[in-house]
């Protein structure tokens, strides 16, 4: 039995250990807003925070987790009003919108690790995050408002 804390909620899984967290977020907890997109951890779109650190939840296995606390997409604020989401809302960052969950998850961890970032900085945290849209330029200026 895996026990985890999940967007501050108890959740016990008796499922495979091995299986990876993101399968059993989206398909054991029906959290769907985290993304499958590579599935090797090379294009961010299934970010969470585990233990508060942006974690890739296609590649870390459910028994690597057990007894952690994990904040999805859908717990970063209660109201969808992070001043990342905010910022993301404001200077509509979002084109297809695939990436842009594991794409705020991303930049909030950054803003808590480093709350007034350079553009190297956002450069350097935010470059394993892949978009195919092309949004970057927006993502940077986003990131830039939500830590003023
Ligand atoms: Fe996890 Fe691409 S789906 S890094």
């Amino acid at each position: 039995m895996i026990n985890l804390k999940i967007n501050g909620r108890d959740v016990s899984l008796d499922i495979d250990p091995d299986t990876p967290l993101l399968w059993a977020i989206r398909d054991d907890i029906g959290l769907t807003g985290t993304k499958f997109g590579c599935g090797i951890g090379m294009c961010g779109a299934c970010t969470v925070h585990v233990g508060g650190r942006a974690t890739r939840s296609c590649i870390t296995p459910l028994s690597a987790v057990d007894g952690a606390e994990i904040t999805t997409i859908e717990g970063l604020d209660p109201n969808s009003n992070h001043p990342v989401q905010e910022a993301w809302r404001d200077l509509q960052v979002p084109q297809c919108g695939y990436c842009q969950s594991g794409q705020i998850m991303q930049a909030a961890a950054l803003l808590k690790d480093i709350p007034d970032p350079s553009d190297d900085d956002i450069d350097a945290v935010m470059t394993g995050n892949l978009c195919r849209c092309m949004t970057y330029v927006r993502i940077r200026s986003a990131i830039r408002q939500a830590a003023d």
